[in-house]
């Protein structure tokens, strides 16, 4: 009996609420996502796949308009002209606070996360952006270079083992390799390189992390728990004299600037987690999902592979030492075609990623007129929608290895836009370009499942349900890469082992 009122209740409710959205959709707001339950609103359907969610609202709503998920109402614009509008903020009214908050408390477990979203800005960022810059980060390369050369080297040796080549597990090779060369770069030897799998739970259950639900968030915070004590462990033992020992004076810095405030120690720890989080965890992926792309299309593989090895043979002699030697400004116009594979990653693999908090009231125009926006409304640029928009890009929903390539001017938002444009692009398009070329000059690579067929034609889903910014691939279906070396001279003698 009660049940049957509580449902009944609801449901009420929920017409209440689609009678009121409609009322103010005459007032020149975006119309309200109607729902059977207010308050948790499209939660559910959100929290299982995103992607789907926003496409059915789209449909139905246009290309602006509010979802409601557990308590928050969110306005989200899908065209061009309103994403545009989001990011260039004219009226300056937008902020990022919010999305900065939620990722200090869940990621770091700041308590003090409101100090930290100021710190971050005022302080954080700048230095940040300087040491990201294209000169900043000819210091910072070299020694991702160096190691992401050996970790390539040593997965050599090992195929060079099995004569008759040997099954790589894709998504590990790509993310652990990456994971220690960009820790390895940034925080130097000290650091506790033993993190990865942590690191990997913590990246995977960040909504649990964000939900904190008692059972279900137990093993997820004992892993962020483990990674807090390894850094404080970290900055205790590198910590001398106001610099970080072995560190790039970017992270050294960024340590002297957290150390110089009243946060104490967990809250230091837990902000440079937040740091590590964003340079790595999309970092790593997009190399993987060029990987995947390309190795299921053999054609488009087999023009990077040309690349690879005429730019290797004409700029670098023909030697893998020397292009890892070269400095990131002198690197950056060679590898065209790899260049337009890594944004056409970034254009495929990215979800709807920028969100605003509104601090004043304001409007946004977007091609469906103009959206009133009120003081304390948050706002989501739907960057893949646009992504995806057949009349932006042709048949959008295929990877054109050389889409960027025939057109350069050709934009993504992969990285955003605006005054939060990303501050890592370069080194993230580093990142891919360096482990890429890599790949191609050392193996020949076929892409094969777990009994080693074929796997071209048959790509895993994304795991929408656990990405925030660039997709997880789905951890149950496991991609290898079946390798050769290409070689003796090239596969072994990079370094002395
Ligand atoms: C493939 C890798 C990466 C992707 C796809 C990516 C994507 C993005 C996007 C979409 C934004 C804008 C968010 C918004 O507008 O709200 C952003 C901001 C940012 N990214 Fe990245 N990022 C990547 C790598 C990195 C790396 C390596 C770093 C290095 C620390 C980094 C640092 C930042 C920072 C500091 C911001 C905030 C900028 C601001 O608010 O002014 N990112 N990133």
């Amino acid at each position: 009996m009660y049940e049957v009122a509580a449902i009944w209740f609801i449901v009420l409710a929920g017409i209440a609420l689609s009678v009121r959205s409609r009322s103010s959709d005459s007032e020149g707001c975006a119309p309200t996502v109607w729902s059977l339950i207010p308050w948790v609103g499209g939660a559910l359907q959100y929290g299982k796949d995103s992607i789907r969610y926003l496409n059915q609202c789209r449909t139905h709503y246009g290309s602006a308009f509010k979802m409601v998920l557990a308590g928050r109402v969110i306005t989200v614009i899908c065209d061009t002209k309103g994403i545009d509008n989001i990011f260039r903020d004219r009226s300056k009214a937008f902020n990022t606070h919010l999305a900065h908050h939620q990722i200090a408390e869940a990621m770091g477990n700041v308590k003090r996360a409101n100090d930290i979203v100021h710190i971050i800005n005022d302080r954080l960022l700048p230095l940040v952006t300087r040491a990201l810059s294209r000169e900043g980060l000819d210091k910072i390369v070299p020694a991702f270079n160096e190691d992401i050369g050996r970790s390539i080297e040593a997965m050599a040796r090992q195929v060079r083992n099995s004569p008759n080549g040997k099954a790589i597990s894709l998504l590990p090779f790509v993310s652990e390799s990456i994971y220690h060369a960009v820790s390895k770069a940034a925080f130097g030897p000290l650091f506790p390189f033993d993190t990865y799998d942590d690191f990997e739970a913590c990246d995977a259950d960040l909504v649990l992390l964000i939900s904190r639900i008692p059972i279900l968030s137990r093993n997820v915070l004992k892993a962020q728990g483990r990674y807090l004590h390894a850094l404080m462990d970290y900055m205790r033992r590198g910590w001398s004299e106001g610099h970080l020992e072995g560190a790039s004076a970017m992270i050294s810095d960024l340590v002297s600037v957290l150390k110089d405030t009243d946060l104490d120690e967990s809250d230091i720890a837990g902000t440079l987690f937040t740091i590590v989080w964003g340079m790595q965890a999309n970092t790593m992926r997009i190399p993987y999902w060029i990987l995947v792309f390309l190795l299921n299309d053999p054609a488009a593989a087999a023009r990077v592979q040309e690349e690879v090895d005429r730019e290797i043979r004409d700029n670098f002699g023909g030697d893998i030492k020397r292009f890892l030697a070269t400095p990131y400004t002198a690197l950056e116009s060679h590898f065209p075609l790899v260049d337009s594979c890594v944004k056409e990653a970034l254009r495929i693999g990215i979800l709807q990623s920028a969100l605003r908090q509104a601090h004043a009231d304001t409007e946004i125009i977007s091609e469906t007129g103009r959206v009133r926006i009120r003081k304390g409304d948050i706002i989501m640029a739907n960057i893949s929608a646009f992504h995806m928009d057949p009349e932006v890009f042709e048949d959008p929903r295929t990877f054109r290895a050389d889409r960027y390539l025939n057109d350069k001017k050709k934009i993504h938002l992969g990285f955003g836009g605006g005054s939060h444009l990303c501050k890592g692009r370069f080194l993230a398009m580093h990142v891919a370009k360096v482990f890429v070329v890599m790949c191609f000059k050392m193996f020949d690579m076929k892409l094969v499942d777990a009994s080693g067929k074929s796997a071209i034609g048959n790509l895993p889903p994304p795991d929408t349900r656990r990405s925030i910014s660039v997709l997880r691939p789905s951890s149950e279906v496991e991609l290898f890469v079946h390798a050769r070396i290409r070689g003796e001279k090239d596969g072994s003698l990079l370094f002395s082992s």
